[in-house]
């Protein structure tokens, strides 16, 4: 059976490992000598000190983050966090769909104040935003998970834990008292995967997300262009801990189909979603298939280039599926503005990615709840202006499609 590489980093070298899927040896060849336990990336090895602060930053729009991060990131786990595949036409083009939607106001609403809070699965949240699956945390900051763990549960919203972390999946479940999902890379060992995914049962994750879109890594050339620039010494924090049970939670089952679907949903009972979703026919299929929720992503432009965005593809899903199940999109989003014009569009809340990274570079927990408290008052602030009074009342009325709006 085909052994891949997923959301990792790829070395000058290693490029030939992300391409050439079907040789493990290969595949494994960036990984050497790691422990199994937790393990920040050490200072020299990094190339630069990792950011290790903790304190509230100030911020004027999200989109600043990015040059401010890149600052304080190790060379490496910048080039890592802000490329995206290929021409990094799926990147800039997760921005430009916002643009084609504009937002028609409704003045003279009457009302005096707006309710952002939303519920996901049962999940409560401040707003319909939530912390999307990121690994190899360890890249971005020396406590590696824990201030985006703790940042998210600060900010009252949900935190998905990605099987590719440097934490165990137990320590960031204990790291905040928050809801949590688990997004789980299937590991091509059935015994490991399930094993898994008990664990994460019993550490009170409350779904499970599979990702898709990523069971080989693809061509992130910003990353090979670093030939040369050491590379972080992450450890894996979810290896197998049952005796007799082998695995590598970054060696991705290269084979995925429906039924390992079934399988995720079949072994846990928690309430399960693909992610990577976009088209009608693969959401309408998830949901034939027992998903209680549909994720769409084009894995923030860093997978298989010249997709389209989920924005592009939110109002087909949407429409196929009748709100039968929530809809959790993600990619680009860096306004209150992205995230209501998601919800008017179909979505029932939207996911953060790169902005949460850059929040936790520069100012660990604080930093990430300064992003997502930003996030949330801009939206609060578009929800005001437009004259919608909680989440629900956004609908496709207050959106329009407009062609070529301004960049
Ligand atoms: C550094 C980094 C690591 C990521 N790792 C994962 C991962 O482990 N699992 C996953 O499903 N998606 C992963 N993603 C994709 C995100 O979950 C999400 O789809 C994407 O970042 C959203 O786009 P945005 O960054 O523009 O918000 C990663 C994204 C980034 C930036």
């Amino acid at each position: 059976m085909t052994l891949n590489r997923r959301d990792l980093f790829v070395t000058g070298s290693g490029i030939a490992a992300a391409l050439a899927v079907s040789d493990p040896v290969l595949a494994q060849s960036a990984w050497p000598g790691e422990a199994a336990a937790p393990q920040a990336p050490t200072t020299a090895a990094a190339g630069g000190a990792l950011p290790n602060s903790e304190k509230r930053i100030g911020i004027v729009t999200l989109r600043d983050l990015e040059a401010e991060a890149q600052k304080v990131m190790v060379p490496y786990g910048f080039a890592f966090v802000a490329g995206g595949a290929g021409d990094e036409w799926t990147m800039r083009e997760n921005l430009a769909a916002f643009n084609r939607w504009v937002i028609s106001p409704n003045y003279l609403a009457g009302h005096g104040a707006a309710d952002t809070t939303a519920t996901i699965l049962g999940t409560k949240l401040s707003y319909p935003v939530i912390t999307a699956p990121m690994g190899n945390q360890g890249s971005v900051h020396a406590q590696m998970e824990a201030p985006v763990v703790k940042g998210t549960a600060m900010a009252d919203t949900l935190f998905t834990e990605s099987s590719a972390s440097q934490m165990t999946l137990e320590e960031v479940a204990v790291a905040s008292d928050g809801p949590k999902w688990f997004q789980i890379y299937l590991p091509d060992s059935r015994p490991f995967a399930a094993e898994m995914l008990h664990r994460a049962k019993a550490s009170g994750y409350k779904a499970i997300v599979l990702t898709v879109d990523a069971f080989l890594t693809s061509n992130r050339e910003r990353s090979v262009r670093l030939q040369g620039v050491a590379v972080p010494k992450l450890s894996r924090g979810n290896v197998p801990k049952t005796p007799g049970v082998s695995g590598d939670p970054m060696m991705v089952k290269g084979n995925l189909d429906w039924t390992d679907v079934e399988f995720c949903r079949e072994e846990t009972g928690l309430p399960v979603m693909v992610k990577g979703i976009l088209s009608p026919a693969q959401a309408l299929e998830s949901v034939r298939r027992g998903c209680s929720a549909v994720w769409l992503s084009n894995h923030g432009g860093r997978q298989l280039d010249n997709t389209p965005s989920a924005i592009t593809m939110l109002p087909r899903v949407a429409a196929a599926l009748k709100g039968r199940v929530p809809i959790i999109v993600d990619g680009g989003v860096f306004r209150g503005q992205d995230v209501f014009r998601a919800l008017a569009l179909g979505a029932s809340v939207v996911a953060l990615g790169r902005p949460i990274l850059y929040g936790s570079a520069l100012g660990g927990a604080q930093g990430v709840h300064a992003v997502l408290q930003h996030l949330r008052n801009e939206f609060l602030m578009t929800m005001r202006l437009a004259g919608t009074p909680d989440v629900k009342s956004i609908t496709r009325d207050h959106v329009l499609r407009v062609e070529g709006g301004a960049a």
